[in-house]
């Protein structure tokens, strides 16, 4: 098959990574979650028991970062140090110190190293994250910005951590927009190039058709 590189970007609770996985495996290509390398970053960083709001510490604490994450869309493969550590990056400990830890630059120039390397060795793949289209992989044969309302985002979120507390999941994805879109360090924002998707009145096939169609017209 032909390389082929598809970048998507957009906030939490889109359905982008159901959409981006379920979008390369009937592609036949490889995924990457860099949302995962971030969040297994913070996990690092914490365990080290650094104070977060110190960029020099944070950045110290992540420069040995032994993580192996999988690009099979239909195996999940997340290791700190040898340790299945899926499970514990989708926590509230890390999910609420993400932020702080993906701001800071010199950790994102790691992440962004390692996450243009795997590309390289993919040839075809969907990656999904902030910052893909953006600054990651500019010349993607395909940029996906997929947006939705903060209501339908947090009303996703919470169905898939199954909290009962809607207010709460709300306030958490409008902070974490708000920190990500406004950071100095590649915010979170469309691409120029970027066809955007609403996915707030679209379910996740609705959501697939699309994105085969735009497929279609750059395959
Ligand atoms: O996608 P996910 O919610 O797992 O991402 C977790 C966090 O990682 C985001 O809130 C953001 O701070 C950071 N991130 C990033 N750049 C990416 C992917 C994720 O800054 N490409």
């Amino acid at each position: 098959d032909a390389p082929l590189v598809i970048a998507m970007d957009g906030p939490s609770g889109t359905g982008k990574s159901s959409a981006a996985r379920r979008l390369a495996g009937s592609l036949g290509a490889a995924y990457l979650d860099t949302g995962a390398m971030y969040r297994v970053a913070t996990l690092h960083a914490l365990r080290a028991g650094v104070d977060l709001t110190d960029a020099g510490a944070v950045d110290h604490a992540t420069r040995e970062l032994p993580l192996v994450i999988g690009t099979d869309p239909t195996h999940e493969l997340v290791e700190l140090a040898g340790e299945d550590v899926r499970v514990e990056i989708r926590g509230a400990a890390v999910t609420g110190a993400v932020s702080a830890v993906s701001a800071v630059p010199a950790v994102r120039e790691r992440l962004v190293a390692a996450q243009r390397a795997l590309v390289e060795q993919a040839g075809r793949i969907v990656v999904e994250g902030r910052d893909i289209g953006t600054v990651v992989l500019p010349a993607a044969d395909l940029k996906v910005y997929l947006t939705a309302s903060a209501q339908a985002r947090a009303a996703r979120r919470a169905d898939q951590d199954g909290s009962a507390d809607r207010a709460a999941v709300l306030a958490d994805v409008q902070r974490r927009d708000h920190l990500d879109s406004t950071r100095v360090a590649s915010p979170l924002r469309p691409a120029d190039d970027a066809v955007t998707v609403d996915t707030s009145e679209i379910d996740l096939d609705g959501v697939l058709d699309r994105l085969h169609a735009l497929v279609q017209q750059v395959e």
